[in-house]
């Protein structure tokens, strides 16, 4: 069953989130909150979704770090509990939408690689190196973890528009555009 998402406004989206304790990962509840997210990520084709965005506020996301095939749309999704995010290398600047705030596209400036240790869904401890797309997926998400929105990280308020404008924000900032 798809879950309901919480939107901006939502005191959930600006608390910080506790951790998981190992031995509950494995539980009958833990696991269909799991199961349901990968379903309301697939329904609704994003990207990225965080255990506080569908009102639990504990430190678990679900993040693509692998380009989707049209025959499994959740292949490439990893489910990652209690993070650890070490980012590193220039920052890069990058349009990012939010399934809490759908209708804005938000510019975000981000460290273009990030190292992430957690634990997978049968609890065990893992590591990835990540740049580019999925290294920006999983520092959004992770945010969502310590209640922090694009919105707080945009440059300027110019940077937040509305996402049906983006193509018309992306060709009056082109280069002699
Ligand atoms: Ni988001």
């Amino acid at each position: 069953m798809a879950l309901v998402i919480a939107q901006l406004g939502q005191p959930v989206l600006r608390a910080v989130a506790a951790p998981l304790v190992p031995e509950e990962i494995g539980s009958a509840e833990v696991q269909q909150l799991i199961d349901e997210m990968l379903q309301t990520l697939g329904a609704e084709r994003g990207a990225g979704l965080a255990a506080p965005q569908v009102f639990v506020g504990r430190r678990l996301f679900l993040a693509r770090v692998e380009p989707p095939r049209e025959d499994d749309l959740l292949r490439g999704v990893e489910v990652f509990i209690n993070p650890r995010l070490t980012a590193s290398g220039e920052p890069n600047a990058g349009w990012e939408g939010c399934l809490s705030f759908p209708e804005l596209a938000v510019l975000v400036e981000r460290p273009r690689r990030v190292r992430v240790e957690y634990l997978d869904r049968h609890g065990e401890p893992r590591a990835l190196e990540l740049e580019d797309m999925p290294a920006r997926v999983v520092q959004h998400e992770n945010d969502h973890l310590d209640g922090v929105l694009t919105i707080d990280r945009a440059a300027s308020p110019r940077d937040i528009v509305k996402a049906s404008e983006l193509e018309t924000v992306l060709r009056s900032r082109a280069p002699g555009g």
